[in-house]
C-alpha cells in the first residue's frame, strides 16, 4: 500500500498562529525551556524534572537528532510578541504505513489557563494532517491531569479507553492512563489559526 506522506523532514516547518510562532529548539533556548522542563509541577504527570540547564541542553540537542533521522517533531512554542518560548508541543511515534502519530505538549506553569497550549496543539493537529497526511492523532494523559483531559477534548478528541492504575505517580498511588484519538474528518480547525 502506498503512504500517503508528503513531509520529509527538510526545512523545520515553522507555524504561525495568532499569538504563537512554532518553530526549532536551539541550544539558547535551554534558560527558557528549563523553567517548564525542571519544574516539579509542570512534569507531574510526566518524566522526571531536568536537574539543569546541561541536562535540558543534551534533551534538546536530542530532538535535534530525532528531527534529522526523521522520527520526531519538537516545536519550541514560542510568543509572537517577544520570541520567548513558553512551552514544547511534538508528534511522535509516527507511523507512516497507518498514518498516525502522537501528540505530546508541555507549557510553562504562568502560562496555564490563556488558552496557548490550545493554540500551539491546534496549528500542530492542523500541520499533522494536512502536511505529513496523518489520518489518525493519538494522546495518551494520565486521567486526573485534567487541564490535559480539557484541553484534548476542547479540540475535539475522543477517549478510547482507560489503562486502569497504569502508572505509579510521586502520590504513590496508581492512576488511570486515558486514550484519546482524533481523526482526520473529525478535526474543526479553530480561528486563531
Ligand atoms: C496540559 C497543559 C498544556 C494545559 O495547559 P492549559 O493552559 O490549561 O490549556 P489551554 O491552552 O487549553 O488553556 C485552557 C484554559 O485557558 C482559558 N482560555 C483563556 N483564553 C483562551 C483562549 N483564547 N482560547 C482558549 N482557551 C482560553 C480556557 O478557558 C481554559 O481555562 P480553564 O483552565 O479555567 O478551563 C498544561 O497544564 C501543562 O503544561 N501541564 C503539564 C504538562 C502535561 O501534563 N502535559 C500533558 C502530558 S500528557
Amino acid at each position: 500500500m502506498q503512504d500517503a506522506v508528503a513531509f520529509d523532514f527538510g526545512p523545520f516547518p515553522v507555524l504561525t498562529t495568532e499569538r504563537l510562532i512554532l518553530r526549532a529548539l536551539t541550544p539558547a533556548d535551554a534558560g527558557d525551556v528549563f523553567v517548564f522542563w525542571g519544574d516539579p509541577e509542570v512534569q507531574r504527570f510526566n518524566a522526571e524534572p531536568s536537574r539543569d540547564f546541561e541536562e535540558t541542553r543534551q534533551f534538546i540537542r536530542e530532538m535535534h537528532a530525532a528531527y534529522q533521522a526523521g522520527r520526531s517533531v519538537m516545536w519550541a512554542v514560542a510568543e509572537r510578541c517577544d520570541g520567548r518560548v513558553v512551552g514544547a508541543v511534538s508528534l511522535h511515534d509516527w507511523s507512516r504505513r497507518h498514518q498516525r502519530a502522537e501528540v505530546g505538549y508541555t507549557l510553562a506553569r504562568s502560562w496555564w489557563g490563556r488558552g496557548m497550549a490550545y493554540e500551539a496543539v491546534a496549528a500542530v493537529c492542523a500541520f499533522g494532517f494536512d502536511q505529513m497526511g496523518l489520518h489518525r492523532i493519538e494522546a495518551e494523559t494520565i486521567a486526573d491531569n485534567h487541564r490535559s483531559v480539557r484541553l484534548l477534548e476542547r479540540l475535539g478528541f475522543q477517549r478510547e479507553g482507560t489503562r486502569r492504575e497504569y502508572s505509579l505517580e510521586d502520590d504513590g498511588l496508581f492512576h488511570h492512563s486515558a486514550m484519546y484519538g482524533l481523526l482526520d474528518y473529525e478535526y474543526q480547525r479553530p480561528e486563531c489559526l
